[in-house]
C-alpha cells in the first residue's frame, strides 16, 4: 500500500519544498521509498512553475538534500488523490479546510502537531527574513518529519 502525502504552505517555494525534500530523505533512509509518494503545493499561485527559493535550496544542499520541486497550487483533485495533506501553518490549514470538497478523502493536519518539541506551532515563514530562518525551517522539518513518519508507520503499517 502506497501512502500519498502532500505538504502545503503559502508560496510552495520555501517551507513545503523543504518538508518534501527532507521527508523524502527520511523515507529513503528508512528503506521505505516505495511505500510513499511525496509532493508539495501552495495555497497561493504567485510562484507557480518556479523552483524552490534559492536560499532554501542552498540551505538544504548544505545538508545534502536536493530540492527538486516546481511550485504549483493546490487543486481540488489533491483532496481525493492524497491520503494526508499537511499544512505548514494554521493559515494554510484554514485555507485547505475552506477549499476541501465535502466528503473528501485526504486527512488534513497541521505539520507541527507532530513536533515533539513545540506541538501546534506554525513553521515560521522564512521568505522575508534572514539566512537563519531557512536553517530554522530545516531543523523543524527534520525533527517533525521524523515524528510524522513514525506516526504514519503506525497508522498505515
Ligand atoms: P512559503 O514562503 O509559503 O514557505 O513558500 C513564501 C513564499 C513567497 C511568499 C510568501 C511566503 N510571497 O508572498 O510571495
Amino acid at each position: 500500500m502506497v501512502t500519498r502525502v502532500l505538504f502545503v504552505c503559502l508560496g510552495n517555494i520555501c517551507r513545503s519544498p523543504a518538508a518534501e525534500g527532507i521527508f523524502r530523505r527520511l523515507i529513503d533512509e528508512a528503506g521505505l521509498a516505495d511505500r510513499f509518494t511525496i509532493e508539495s503545493a501552495g495555497t497561493g499561485a504567485w510562484h507557480v512553475g518556479e523552483p524552490a527559493d534559492a536560499r532554501m535550496r542552498e540551505a538544504a544542499l548544505r545538508r545534502e538534500v536536493t530540492l527538486t520541486s516546481r511550485a504549483r497550487q493546490v487543486q481540488p483533485h489533491d483532496f481525493e488523490h492524497f491520503d494526508y495533506i499537511i499544512a505548514m501553518d494554521a493559515s494554510n490549514l484554514a485555507h485547505l479546510r475552506k477549499q476541501a470538497p465535502a466528503g473528501h478523502h485526504a486527512a488534513l493536519h497541521l505539520f507541527r502537531d507532530f513536533d515533539p518539541e513545540s506541538p501546534g506551532d506554525d513553521v515560521p515563514d522564512p521568505y522575508f527574513g534572514g539566512a537563519e530562518g531557512f536553517e530554522d525551517v530545516l531543523d523543524i522539518v527534520t525533527r517533525t518529519g521524523r515524528s510524522l513518519l513514525a506516526h504514519l508507520r503506525q497508522e498505515r503499517p
